[in-house]
């Protein structure tokens, strides 16, 4: 496992639309464990591929029940509003306002290809939503109602 350089706003490659996996192989794991290690260093709960350069459809996210690792994940149902408060590693030192549904059901494949169905509340529909924006070159901050600068080290 390695610890990968989180790529920060204004790199090209966090605007770009992410590829689907076809095949699970080795890369693939070895995306996984790194993106899940570079996660827990920079202390996030979540983190899309492209956030470490790579172009494809791949998400760690743990929000307090543990990892859980997307591949090709698409949000099936939807439902809710509400307000989010977001910052984004790779956004450093701000904050920001999002709307956001307050619940969605997630499908993927897990690191083995089985298929997999999520249904996610509050902290954990607001990451997930979070997190593929990113596969679809889209920061919070695109789509933020407010962004407010926070003092290094906050
Ligand atoms: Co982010």
């Amino acid at each position: 496992m390695a610890i990968r350089e989180i790529r920060v706003e204004g790199d090209p490659v966090l605007k770009k639309v992410s590829r689907e996996i076809d095949i699970i192989n080795e890369r693939t794991i070895t995306l996984l464990n790194d993106m899940a290690e570079t996660m827990y260093h920079a202390n996030g709960i979540g983190l899309a591929a492209p956030q470490v350069g790579v172009l494809r459809r791949v998400v760690t996210l743990n929000v307090g029940s543990g990892l859980i690792e997307m591949i090709n994940p698409v949000i099936v149902e939807s439902e809710g509003e509400c307000n989010s408060t977001e910052a984004c590693l790779s956004v450093p030192n701000k904050v920001g306002d999002v709307l956001r549904p307050t619940k969605v059901v997630v499908e993927y494949l897990d690191r083995t290809g089985e298929k997999k169905r999520m249904e996610a509340e509050e902290l954990a529909a607001i990451a997930i939503c979070h997190e593929l924006d990113h596969l679809d070159g889209v920061l919070y901050v695109d789509k933020a109602v407010a962004v407010n600068e926070i003092a290094d080290g906050e």
